[in-house]
């Protein structure tokens, strides 16, 4: 199977400053891969490698089986209408109601007839749970609400490859779990591929430890027992390289130094 994203021995950096040294990995088609790493170390870039947004120095980068290294301009904007991006950032236009945020390429970049683009709009904010929100303004809502609407806007157009950008972080842990439950219904429900970079092992671990399943019409989130259960990959950057790469129980049992002492700094004592 083409892998859905790959990179091979990618070398990226500013200037001077090294950021990606020769790295590595590849995202299975329909998998879950959860990227960690210390603030610096260049997962953003990761990100925006994949979008094309930036170029590496050397090695490959392919989406779908193709170059984005090399890719124009013109394509990379088809390659980018069937990815949903979460930017850490979370730039949500503040001059447009919840669902014209939500709708925005639908309405703007698409030829989709706009009755069918509302239909959509309204179904997807059901889905994170914001189905009442859709003519309220951005500043009218809670930092945990925004970052759901901007969860939403990047599925809205049912892209195939969702990349997610410290989507939790700074948020409580009630909020942060409903946005983690979209995220789980997104991989078990609608079969999207993503590829999440987070700061927050505990919520990495909860989506890899939950999963969405729908009974009698109505969705549950169950807890999966095994860690393995999710499928989740994780991916650890540390100097510039892919670290780790495994399963969570993997992660959490591993006897590396580096590992242990991130884990052991960011885990509560569980
Ligand atoms: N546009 C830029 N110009 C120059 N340096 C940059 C630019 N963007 C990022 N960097 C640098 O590249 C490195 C990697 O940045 P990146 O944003 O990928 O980190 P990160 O792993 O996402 O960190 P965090 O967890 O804090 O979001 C950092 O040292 C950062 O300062
Ligand atoms: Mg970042």
């Amino acid at each position: 199977m083409t892998p859905a994203v790959e990179f091979t021995d990618v070398h990226f950096a500013f200037d001077d400053h090294v950021v990606l040294r020769g790295i590595s990995f590849s995202v299975p088609p329909g998998s879950m891969s959860i990227l960690l790493g210390a603030s610096g170390g260049g997962k953003s870039i990761i990100l925006k490698l994949i979008l094309g947004l930036f170029r590496p120095d050397s090695g490959t980068i392919t989406v779908r089986g193709q170059r984005v290294d090399t890719m124009r301009e013109r394509e990379l904007l088809q390659l980018r209408a069937d990815i949903g991006m979460v930017f850490q950032e979370m730039a949500l236009f503040d001059s447009l109601t919840v669902a014209q945020n939500v709708g925005y390429r639908l309405f703007e970049e698409s030829d989709m007839p706009v009755e069918q683009a509302d239909a959509r709009v309204a179904e997807i904010l059901g889905f994170v749970g914001l189905g009442e929100y859709g003519e309220r303004m951005p500043t009218e809502l809670s930092g945990g609400q925004r970052r759901r609407v901007a969860l939403a806007r990047a599925m809205a157009s049912n892209p195939s490859l969702l990349l997610l950008d410290d989507t939790t972080t700074g948020l409580d842990p009630l909020i942060a779990n409903t946005v983690n439950d979209e995220i789980v219904k997104l991989r078990d429900l609608e079969g999207v591929t993503s590829l999440f970079v987070t700061h927050q092992i505990r919520d990495a671990h909860y989506i890899a430890t939950h999963r969405a399943e729908r009974v009698d019409g109505a969705v549950r989130i169950v807890e999966a027992g095994d860690t393995s259960a999710a499928g989740v990959r994780f991916l650890v950057l540390h100097e510039g390289q892919i670290h780790f790469e495994g399963s969570a129980s993997a992660l959490l049992g591993s006897a590396d130094p580096y590992l242990k002492e991130y884990l052991y700094k960011t885990l509560p004592p569980w």
